[in-house]
C-alpha cells in the first residue's frame, strides 16, 4: 500500500463472458458497498460485447466498468477495433492497454501502447498501462531493465495520478498459479515507484501500481499488503463474484 493512495481492485475478464455472466456483474455491483468502497475502488473490465449492459447494471453501485483495449485513434476504417471514445460512450471509465496478451498476440509495441493511453486521455478515460517481464527475461535477470524500457516507452508525458494506473504483471505469473514472492513484488514495485517519481514528480508518487498475475482469495492479503502495491489486476479469479469480492474484501482487514 502507499499512504494516501486509494487502492483499485480491477477484474479483467479477457475473452470470457456471455450475457449469462451478467449475473456475476450484478452480484459484484451489489457486493461493492460503502464504507469500504470509499476507501477502495472496484472495477470490472468485461469483453466489449457486454460493456454497455454492464455499465447499466452498475449505475447504482460504486463499481466502475472498463474495457480491455482500445484503438489509438478515435474513429475510422479499423475493422473490428473499438475506440476509447466508444468506451466512454458506453459509460466505461477505464481501459486496459498494453496487456501482455496484446503485446504478445498482437505484436503491440511500447510506442503503440503509449498512443492508446493518449487516446484514452482524450476520451477522459483512465488508462491502466500493463508492464511485465517474461520468464526468459526474468531468468536472465533482465526484469528491471525490461520494466524501465516499457515504462519509459509506454507512458505518455501527460500521464498523471488521475488518468493513469500502472499494472505490474509478470508474464510468467499470468494464469499459471505462480506468483513472485512478496519480497520480489516489493522490490519491483519500489523500482516502478522510483521510475515514476523520477519522471513525473508528485504525480508519480500518487499513481497507483497494481500487481497482477494469479491473484486469488488465498494470496490476496499477502500481496496487497506489500509497500507500493495499490491494488490488483485479476484475471481468472475475477470471473466469479464470490472470488472477486473475497479479494476486494481483503482490504477490510488490511485497512482496519
Ligand atoms: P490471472 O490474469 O489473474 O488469471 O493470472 C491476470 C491478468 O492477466 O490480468
Amino acid at each position: 500500500m502507499t499512504p494516501d493512495v486509494r487502492p483499485l481492485v480491477a477484474g479483467n475478464w479477457k475473452m470470457n463472458g456471455t450475457r449469462a455472466s451478467l449475473d456475476q456483474i450484478k452480484a459484484i455491483a451489489q457486493g461493492v458497498r460503502t464504507p469500504l468502497s470509499e476507501k477502495v475502488e472496484a472495477l470490472i473490465c468485461p469483453p466489449a460485447t457486454l460493456l454497455y449492459v454492464a455499465t447499466a447494471l452498475a449505475t447504482d453501485s460504486p463499481l466502475a466498468i472498463g474495457a480491455q483495449d482500445c484503438h489509438q485513434t478515435q474513429s475510422g476504417a479499423h475493422t473490428g477495433d473499438v475506440s476509447a471514445e466508444m468506451i466512454a460512450d458506453c459509460y466505461g471509465t477505464y481501459v486496459i492497454v498494453g496487456h501482455s496478451e496484446r503485446r504478445i498476440n498482437h505484436a503491440e509495441t511500447d510506442h503503440l501502447v503509449r498512443a492508446k493511453a493518449q487516446a484514452a486521455y482524450q476520451a477522459d478515460i483512465t488508462a491502466i498501462i500493463c508492464v511485465g517481464e517474461t520468464a526468459d527475461e526474468r531468468d536472465a535477470y533482465q526484469t528491471l531493465d525490461i520494466l524501465k524500457r516499457q515504462l519509459s516507452g509506454s507512458l505518455p508525458d501527460e500521464a498523471t495520478a488521475e488518468n493513469t494506473v500502472i499494472a505490474y504483471e509478470p508474464v510468467w505469473a499470468i494464469g499459471t498459479g505462480l506468483t513472485p514472492t512478496a519480497q520480489d513484488v516489493e522490490i519491483v514495485h519500489a523500482f516502478i515507484r522510483d521510475e515514476l517519481v523520477l519522471r513525473f514528480g508528485k504525480e508519480g508518487r500518487g499513481m497507483r501500481i497494481l500487481y497482477g498475475g494469479s491473484v486469488k482469495p488465498s494470496n490476496a492479503s499477502e500481496l496487497l499488503a506489500v509497500d507500493n502495491v495499490d491494488g490488483a489486476l485479476i484475471g481468472g479469479a475475477s470471473l466469479k463474484a464470490t472470488d472477486f469480492l473475497a479479494i476486494y474484501g481483503a482490504y477490510e482487514t488490511l485497512l482496519a
